[in-house]
């Protein structure tokens, strides 16, 4: 497990990012996303963006249409473990028990898992508004209409606004290359942020892979709570977080 705060408190490793002090900084964990969740406090966290490793991620990438998530020789990164889509009903609940009353939970995935989880997790108490598109801006792999999308649904608990109304549901933003499989740029998560939380506030992804919505929030202020089950993940997303903490103490 590992906290840091930025500012005066950063040496500190006894204050826990749940007490609710207004200092951005993260705590992450190797771990399971249901360990973490199930240690998590009740009306804790104020959004939720996550990014599952979905089994059909696992499907097409054995018949070779993912050809970029394969191990190569020429890349360090190992595929990771798919999460079954018979635990997403649990993971939901979780998540819907850790967040606050007035929140929103975006869930990146392919169409395939959007048809499936999305009754899921309107059963569980979550309001479905809509899919919002990441536009990766170029053509990837694929037969049938090559892919150049993915989508994340957009939850809510309770009810929340989003901050900036003139937003629009694409959002644009180059793929991550030769980054962690399935890297979502950091700049994609610094709207979601923005549009669904609050300087200050509390954010999770309990499947951060590379850290990419921690590296967001500490950008913009908010705190981030965040496991990967994988050791590479955990040490790539400490390393990238202790970097975004040491560049925003150097401005
Ligand atoms: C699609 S990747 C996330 C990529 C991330 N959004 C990024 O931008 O780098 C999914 C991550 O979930 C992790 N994972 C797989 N099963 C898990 C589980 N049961 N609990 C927690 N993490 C898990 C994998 O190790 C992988 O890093």
């Amino acid at each position: 497990m590992t906290m840091i705060f930025i500012g005066k408190l950063m040496m500190s490793s006894v204050i826990d990012v749940n007490s609710g002090i207004d200092i951005p900084g993260f705590k992450i964990h190797q771990c399971d996303a249901m360990s973490l969740l199930k240690e998590t406090l009740s009306n804790s966290i104020d959004l939720v963006i996550t990014d599952p490793p979905y089994e059909s991620l696992e499907k097409y990438r054995s018949i070779g249409t993912t050809t970029r998530l394969k191990n190569s020789q020429s890349s360090s990164n190992q595929w990771f473990d798919i999460f079954p889509d018979d635990n997403f009903e649990e993971l939901f609940i979780e998540l819907y028990r850790v967040l606050k009353k007035n929140s929103h939970f975006y869930l990146f995935c392919d169409q395939e898992t959007a048809f499936k989880v999305k009754s899921i997790a309107e059963n569980v108490g979550f309001k479905f508004w809509k899919p919002l598109i990441w536009d990766k801006m170029k053509m990837g792999m694929g037969y049938h209409y090559r892919a150049r999308y993915e989508f994340i649904l957009f939850f809510e608990k309770g009810k929340r606004k989003i901050n900036d109304l003139s937003i629009p549901d694409i959002l644009s933003f180059s793929r991550v290359y030769k980054g962690y499989p399935t890297e979502k740029p950091v700049e994609l998560m610094e709207v979601l942020i923005r549009q669904s939380s609050l300087p200050g506030e509390k954010v999770c992804d309990p499947f951060m892979g590379s850290g990419a919505v921690g590296r967001a929030s500490l950008k913009n202020a908010r705190h981030f709570l965040g496991g990967d089950i994988s050791s590479d993940a955990y040490q790539l997303s400490l390393s990238n977080l202790k970097n975004e903490t040491f560049e925003l103490l150097g401005k």
